[in-house]
Formats: structure tokens, C-alpha cells, sequence
């Protein structure tokens, strides 16, 4: 059985049928990426995953239940996860404390992220923006991460450094034994081949 499971999902949003019966697999370790247009239902199939919308059909993840699931998932949606008010360490301390994890991991993250500790947020750049929100869903140590146009809006420096950072993490056996990544990514990611383990 694959890691994750996705069996003939529909979902509509009143008379909108937006998910027509999909279903993929993604495997242990595998960089799995959703490609489509705008309004393809990229983001409505994340949501159903890692936020728990309603939807028809089955998933499994690690043979359990979604619900069952949702501590072992890191997950950064598209609008991002970061808390413009506060600093880098402020909004890794913040998360931290919610997700009940050690605080001393954050300063690993500002370590490996090249983070700006004392900036606050709302100055940060997109690109240090974004891996600010992965480092926080990467918090918790997740099993399968989940982005959502983990690159849009970022320059093609930056694009490159974000996706070194996941394949990073992919291969950090030692703290992240059974690493996973979804991503919706649209047309940008597209010629990302060599991600696509
Ligand atoms: N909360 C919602 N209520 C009504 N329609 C929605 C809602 N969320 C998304 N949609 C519609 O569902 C379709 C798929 O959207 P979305 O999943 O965001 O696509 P994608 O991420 O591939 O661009 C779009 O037509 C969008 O307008
Ligand atoms: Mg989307």
C-alpha cells in the first residue's frame, strides 16, 4: 500500500463540481507534485487533505484515516503561515509552542534557513517569506509535507534554494526517516523533473 491514497475524490461547492472522482498514490519518500490551471481544484484537494474539508471518496494516509493524520503533516498553504507582526524568531517560538514542540529547534531552522532572527516578518523578502512558513511547517518534524504554490511569486534564485531546502530535508534520514512532499504547483513547476523523485 502507498503512503498515501486517494481514491475517487469528489467535492463540489454548491452546484460546482470542482473534483470529479481523483485518485493518485504517492509512495514513501516520493516529491509528488499536482499540476493544472487556475481553478483546476489543486487547492481544493490540499485543503480536503490537510484541512479537513468535506469531500466523497477515500484517503488514507499510512493506511489511517486523514483525521487520524493531521499531527504527521507539515502543511503551508498558499496565502502562507506567518505572522507579519512579529519577528522570525517571534513567529518560530509562536508555532513551536502551539505545535508543543521543542523550542530549541527553532534556532536549527534559522540556522539552515540563513533566517533574519530579530526581523520582523512583514519586512522579510517572498523568497525568506516563504521559507520562514516552511520552517514552521517543518516544526513539528511532519511526515508528509504539504505546500501549495510552494514557489509563486519568488524569483528563480529563490525558487532554487526552496526546492534545495525540501530535497534537503527529503534526505535528512535522521530527523525526517519517512519524509514526504505534495505540492500543488501549476504551471511553473513544470520542467521541475529532476524534483520528482
Ligand atoms: N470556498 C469555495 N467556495 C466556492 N467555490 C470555491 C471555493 N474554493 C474554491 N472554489 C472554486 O473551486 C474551483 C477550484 O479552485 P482551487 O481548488 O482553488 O483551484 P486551483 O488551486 O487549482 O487554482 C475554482 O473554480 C474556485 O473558484
Ligand atoms: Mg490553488
Amino acid at each position: 500500500m502507498s503512503f498515501v491514497e486517494i481514491n475517487d475524490i469528489k467535492k463540489a461547492y454548491g452546484e460546482k463540481q470542482v473534483l470529479k472522482g481523483i485518485s493518485l498514490s504517492i509512495e514513501r519518500g516520493e516529491i509528488f507534485s499536482l499540476l493544472g490551471p487556475n481553478g483546476a481544484g489543486k487547492t481544493t484537494l490540499i485543503k480536503i487533505i490537510a484541512e479537513g474539508i468535506t469531500y466523497r471518496g477515500k484517503i488514507r494516509v499510512d493506511g489511517k484515516s486523514i483525521e487520524k493524520m493531521m499531527e504527521r503533516i507539515g502543511y503551508c498553504p498558499q496565502e502562507g503561515i506567518v505572522c507579519d507582526a512579529l519577528t522570525v524568531k517571534e513567529n518560530l517560538d509562536f508555532y513551536a509552542a502551539l505545535y508543543h514542540s521543542d523550542k530549541s529547534d527553532t534556532e536549527r531552522f534559522i540556522k539552515i534557513f540563513n533566517l533574519p532572527a530579530q526581523k520582523k516578518a512583514e519586512k522579510l523578502s517572498g523568497g525568506m517569506k516563504k521559507k520562514l512558513s516552511l520552517s514552521i511547517a517543518l516544526l513539528h518534524s511532519p511526515e508528509l509535507l504539504i505546500l501549495d504554490e510552494p514557489t509563486t511569486g519568488l524569483d528563480v534564485q529563490s525558487r532554487l534554494e526552496l526546492w534545495d531546502t525540501v530535497k534537503t530535508f527529503k534526505k535528512r534520514g535522521e530527523n525526517y526517516p519517512d519524509n514526504h512532499t505534495l505540492h500543488g504547483g501549476g504551471r511553473e513547476t513544470v520542467g521541475q523533473s529532476s524534483y520528482n523523485q
